[in-house]
């Protein structure tokens, strides 16, 4: 391969920042970009109004941004690496697209608040990271305010996710008493000061550990006592480091900071960048194809779709696999079976939008999609016969029954309703032997209903009656041979069938799956459905 290609790709590092809202991620992600030079002062991050706006401007703020290509990706350099990061959307944006994003992901950041520890998303997203074994850094956020017990946390981590955790930093006091960290491998002390509320880079002071009269003046000789007898637990204590089960997802290395201070943050993301991998490869009819292949290949792991009505066009986001893409060269989409150019390849650097007239393995590019795309497709070489594994569907959490208002519009309807969910926006269900005019919908988060309200109307001219249902859990029946209707089901729990025909049941709790379980011994059930129309 061209040396320059394998340098372009061998600097590449492509990780999501996962968090509950409010641990402090768009803070972390200015922070990186802050030291990346890609930004000048903190507060420019774009993304953070639109996690944060009401359901009601939603529709407005999309339609003001056309479309949203600012909360999905961040390229910046820093220190010899090209960084991507993937943005993973929360509050009412959480969807589907949340756990799509990971798919792209080479790792993952997870930012967690220290007083509160692990939260709700956090335990969402970390499920599907554990999926794909992907190497988890954890940042433990906020420690210039009250914090939980540092031992505590780390028992939280290791207890509900099953992972082994290395503390690579540990930290002095928090709240006002918060002193600074621990570099355990450096065995230093970095003391904080937030003199600079966080505007520039910092440089702490550091003083070894050994050195005791200057750290009593650092840190004074109680928060020394503590620091020394604390450190001697942790050495004796802890996991050991292990570089190899770090990137086999098993070990976490865990860093305690202040984003909001720029504490920590810069000897994190330089921890991290060294612990990370370059891009890693991807699975393609049951072989790995290696990133550093001369061919290129991508897939779709995103689609999102215009919102406003002038344009119907939606862009589509690849991850690249394997070698180099270049603009105006003419690819191949496996799926649809057809050659193409793909029209103003987009990335984002740092705050703007770009045209990319080159992107390597690791990069993700949005393209102008006219509707040939499915989420899990492949792009490659002409010539080439690769096939990604498909990205799995994701159990909905929220359901709902939506019919048709006006019978004259059933052709519209039932258009519209397809096109959003191929586009991945929407899950629909249907009641076996029922008409298409009554559907059942699933979503991973409730704003996704209300999108889906707006474009039937707003794209397909036709008004919907949308009623809640009372279900929360979906599973896929592992052997599609069996006859649903042999099956015991209790009146909390629906047989229905997805697009493809393939059985399933909704369920209205965990308890009601464990009695279906107990009541048809020998029945399996799937949590998540790989996507059989990308698949060999
Ligand atoms: P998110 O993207 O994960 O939702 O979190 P975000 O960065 O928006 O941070 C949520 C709130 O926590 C923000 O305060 C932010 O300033 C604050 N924060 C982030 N990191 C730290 C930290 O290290 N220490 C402290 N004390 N606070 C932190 P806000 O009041 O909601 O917003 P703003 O008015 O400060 O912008």
């Amino acid at each position: 391969m061209n040396q320059n290609i394998r340098c372009e790709i061998e600097r590449r590092r492509t990780f999501a920042i996962i968090s509950h809202p409010d641990a402090g991620k768009t803070t972390l992600t200015e922070k990186f970009l802050l030291y990346g030079g890609a930004i000048q002062t903190a507060g420019s991050v774009k993304g953070k109004q639109s996690d944060k706006h009401a359901v009601s401007d939603w529709m407005d703020l999309e339609k003001q941004r056309g479309i949203s290509i600012t909360s999905s990706v961040l390229q910046f350099e820093y220190d010899g690496y090209c960084i991507n990061i993937l943005d993973t959307p929360g509050h009412q944006d959480f969807s589907e697209d949340t756990y799509r994003t990971l798919m792209a992901a080479d790792s993952a950041v997870m930012v967690i608040d220290a007083a509160k520890g692990i939260e709700p998303q956090t335990r969402k997203l970390f499920k599907v990271c554990a999926m794909r074994d992907i190497p988890i850094f954890t940042f433990i956020n906020k420690m210039d305010r009250e914090a939980r017990d540092p031992f505590d946390l780390l028992d939280e981590l290791e207890r509900e996710f099953g992972i082994g955790t290395y503390p690579m930093n540990w930290p002095i006091g928090c709240g006002r008493s918060f002193k600074g960290v621990y570099d355990r491998e450096a065995r230093a002390v970095l003391s904080f000061d937030d003199a600079h509320r966080g505007r520039e880079r910092i440089h702490g002071v550091h003083c070894d550990i050994s050195d005791t009269e200057t750290l009593d003046r650092l840190i004074g000789e109680d928060m020394r006592r503590t620091l020394v007898d604390q450190v001697e637990l942790l050495d004796g204590a802890s996991f050991d480091f292990d570089l190899d089960a770090v990137r086999h997802g098993k070990l976490s290395p865990v860093f305690f900071g202040s984003a909001l201070n720029n504490f920590g943050v810069e000897p994190f993301l330089m921890h991290f960048l060294k612990m990370t991998t370059s891009p890693l490869p991807r699975v393609a009819s049951g072989t790995p194809i290696d990133p550093f292949d001369e061919g290129f290949t991508a897939f779709v792991f995103k689609i999102q779709a215009n919102m406003n009505k002038a344009h119907r066009d939606r862009i589509a986001f690849m991850r690249i696999c394997s070698g180099r893409f270049e603009r105006g060269r003419e690819y191949y989409h496996v799926q649809g079976d057809k050659s193409f150019r793909l029209s103003q390849p987009q990335q984002m650097m740092a705050a703007e939008r770009e045209i990319v007239e080159q992107a390597y393995a690791g990069d993700i590019i949005g393209v102008f999609d006219p509707g040939i795309f499915s989420i899990g497709d492949t792009v490659c070489e002409k010539g080439q016969r690769v096939r990604f594994e498909g990205i799995p569907v994701f159990a909905p959490e929220h359901f709902a029954m939506v019919e048709q208002v006006d019978s004259m519009k059933r052709k519209q309807f039932a258009k519209g309703m397809n096109q959003i969910a191929q586009e991945g926006a929407i899950q629909i269900f249907f009641e076996p032997n029922s008409g298409l005019e009554r559907v059942i919908v699933g979503v991973v988060g409730v704003l996704q209903f209300e999108v889906l309200e707006y474009r039937i109307k707003n794209e397909y001219g036709c008004d919907l009656r949308r009623s809640a249902l009372p279900y929360s859990q979906i599973r896929w029946i592992k052997d599609q041979t069996i006859d649903p209707k042999t099956l015991k089901l209790s009146h909390d729990t629906k047989w229905v069938q997805d697009y493809r025909g393939q059985n399933l049941l909704i369920f209205t709790s965990e308890w009601a799956i464990r009695w279906v379980l107990e009541d048809n011994p020998g029945l399996e059930l799937a949590e998540f459905s790989k996507d059989s129309d990308t698949q060999e």
